[in-house]
C-alpha cells in the first residue's frame, strides 16, 4: 500500500476500506506519512466527503490512538456536551459546574480556538495560573472528588485529534462533516461518559453554513455515539450571531462567572439551559433507561427551572470555585474577576447609519476578536502562531444585539486590545458583517431541533 494511492483514490471519491484507512492514520502517527501527505488527504476528504462507514473507522482509528479513561468506578451519571464551534460560546464553562453541582459527574476534553471560532480551553486558560493539562490520575481524581474536570487532549487521550487538529486549521480543512464527527467523537468517547449532548450550530459563524449540513454531522455523530455504547443527544442550533455579549478568552470568563451568579443574556441563558435540560436527561436516562423519542416540552420546563434553582441557590458558583481550585487557579478569580487581565486599550466601535440591526455577522466578529489578538493568526507563511501568543485579554463586548436599534452616536460594541497592528482591519471586517434596516427584524429561534 502507498500513502500516495490512497490520496489519490480519495481525491477521487472512492470509499478506502477499514484496512486502508488503518494503514493511513497509523502510519502518520508513526510519523512514516509526512505531513504534506495528510494535508493532502485531509483535502481530499474535504472535497470527497467519508463513507458513514469511513467516517466510523476514522474516529475508531482516532480513539485507539490513546487511551480511555475508565471512570466505571463511578455510581453518579457521568455526562458531557461538546460543540461543533462557535462564537462567544461559553456555555461548557456554566454547564460543566452547574452539572456538578447536581450530582451529576462532567469529565471533560475540550478544544482550543480552531479558525475563528473560540476554544474552552484557552478561554479557562486565562484565569491566573489555571492548567489544563492535568495528568490522566488528576483528572479521574477530580471528577470523583468534585464532579468535573476540563483538560485538553493529551498525549495519551486522542493525540490522533491533538496533530489533526492542527493541521486542519492551518490548511482550511475545518469545514468537513467526516472530519469534524471524528474529531469531536474521537475525544468523547474517551472520556469515560454514558451520556452525550452535542450542540450542532449552523449558521454565518458556524462551520456548518446550513440547517441541513447541520442535520447531516448531528445525524452521524449521534450514530457513531449510541452504537458506542454512550447515550447521545444533538442540539441544533444558530450561530449567525455571536453568543452572549462578549467574545475573547478573559472577557468570556467575566461573562461566565456574571452567568453563574444568575445575570445572563437571555441567548446564552436559553442555550445554557436547554443543553443542561439534555444533558440531565441523558443522565437520568443512563441510571433509569428510560427510551422516548422526544422529551415533552413539560419535562424540559421542568428540567430548565431546577437547573435554574441551582444557580440561583448559589451552588454552580461555589461548584466553579472549586473547580478553578482544584485545576491550580486562582479561586479568588470568581470573587475578583477583575483579577483576569484587561487590555490596556478600548476603542468604541461605531456604525456609520441608523436603523434596526438585522444581521451581526458571528464569522466577521470572529475573525475581528482574532484579529485585536484573541486567536491564534496563520503568520504571512501560513504557519499558526504558538499558543502563548494568544492575548486572553483581547476581545469584543458588544453593545447591541440583532433587532436592537443603533444610531450612529451609540457604540455597538467596544474592542479591547493591547496590539493595534489589526485594529483597522477588525473593525472593518466586524461593521462589514453589521447589517441595518427600517423596521425590526423577525425574531429567528435559537434552538432549531433535537435530534435522538
Ligand atoms: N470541535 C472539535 O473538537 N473538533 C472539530 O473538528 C470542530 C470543533
Amino acid at each position: 500500500m502507498r500513502p500516495y494511492d490512497l490520496i489519490k483514490k480519495k481525491r477521487d471519491g472512492i470509499e478506502l476500506s477499514e484496512e486502508e484507512l488503518t494503514f493511513f492514520i497509523t502510519k502518520y502517527l508513526s510519523n512514516e506519512i509526512p505531513e504534506h501527505q495528510m494535508s493532502a488527504f485531509l483535502m481530499a476528504v474535504y472535497f470527497s466527503g467519508m463513507s458513514d462507514a469511513e467516517t466510523t473507522t476514522l474516529t475508531n482509528l482516532m480513539l485507539s490512538s490513546g487511551s480511555r479513561v475508565d471512570l466505571s468506578d463511578i455510581s453518579a451519571p457521568r455526562v458531557d456536551k461538546h460543540s461543533t464551534g462557535g462564537v462567544g460560546d461559553k456555555t461548557s464553562i456554566i454547564l460543566a459546574p452547574l452539572m456538578a453541582a447536581m450530582n451529576v459527574k462532567v469529565p471533560m476534553i475540550a478544544g482550543r480556538g480552531l479558525g475563528h471560532t473560540g476554544g474552552t480551553i484557552d478561554k479557562l486558560e486565562s484565569i491566573p495560573n489555571f492548567r489544563t493539562n492535568l495528568s490522566i490520575e488528576e483528572f479521574k481524581k477530580n471528577v470523583k472528588d468534585i464532579g468535573l474536570a476540563i483538560i485538553s487532549p493529551t498525549d495519551k487521550i486522542a493525540p490522533a485529534d491533538q496533530r489533526l487538529y492542527a493541521l486542519r486549521d492551518m490548511t482550511a480543512t475545518v469545514e468537513s462533516i467526516p472530519l469534524i464527527a471524528a474529531s469531536i467523537m474521537s475525544k468523547k468517547l474517551s472520556e469515560g461518559i454514558a451520556g452525550l449532548v452535542l450542540d450542532i450550530k449552523f449558521g454565518k459563524g458556524a462551520f456548518m453554513k446550513t440547517v441541513s449540513d447541520a442535520r447531516r454531522l448531528a445525524g452521524i455523530m449521534v450514530n457513531i455515539g449510541n452504537s458506542m455504547g454512550v447515550k447521545t443527544v444533538a442540539v441544533i442550533t444558530d450561530m449567525n450571531q455571536p453568543l452572549g455579549k462578549t467574545i475573547g478568552n478573559g472577557l468570556e470568563i467575566k461573562e461566565c462567572i456574571s452567568a453563574l451568579r444568575g445575570k445572563m443574556p437571555d441567548d446564552l441563558k436559553e442555550l445554557v439551559l436547554t443543553l443542561g435540560a439534555w444533558m440531565v436527561y441523558v443522565a437520568d436516562c443512563v441510571t433509569e433507561e428510560v427510551q422516548i423519542s422526544k422529551l415533552p416540552e413539560h419535562v424540559v420546563i421542568k428540567y430548565k427551572s431546577e437547573l435554574m434553582d441551582f444557580i440561583e441557590k448559589g451552588d454552580a458558583f461555589k461548584k466553579f470555585v472549586e473547580f478553578i481550585d482544584a485545576q491550580h487557579g486562582d479561586p479568588e478569580v470568581a470573587f475578583k474577576p477583575n483579577m483576569i487581565s484587561s487590555a490596556g486599550k478600548v476603542k468604541q466601535v461605531k456604525v456609520a447609519g441608523k436603523g434596526y440591526i438585522q444581521a451581526l455577522d458571528a464569522e466577521k466578529a470572529g475573525i475581528a476578536a482574532m484579529l485585536l489578538g484573541a486567536g491564534r493568526r496563520l503568520d504571512s507563511a501560513g504557519r499558526q502562531k504558538a499558543e502563548d501568543e494568544i492575548d486572553h485579554s483581547a476581545g469584543i463586548v458588544l453593545n447591541k444585539r440583532v433587532g436592537d436599534y443603533i444610531s450612529p452616536d451609540e457604540p455597538i460594541a467596544m474592542f479591547h486590545y493591547n496590539d493595534a497592528t489589526y485594529i483597522k482591519e477588525a473593525e472593518d471586517e466586524f461593521l462589514s458583517g453589521v447589517q441595518l434596516g427600517e423596521i425590526p427584524p423577525d425574531r429567528r429561534a435559537l434552538i432549531i431541533d433535537v435530534i435522538i
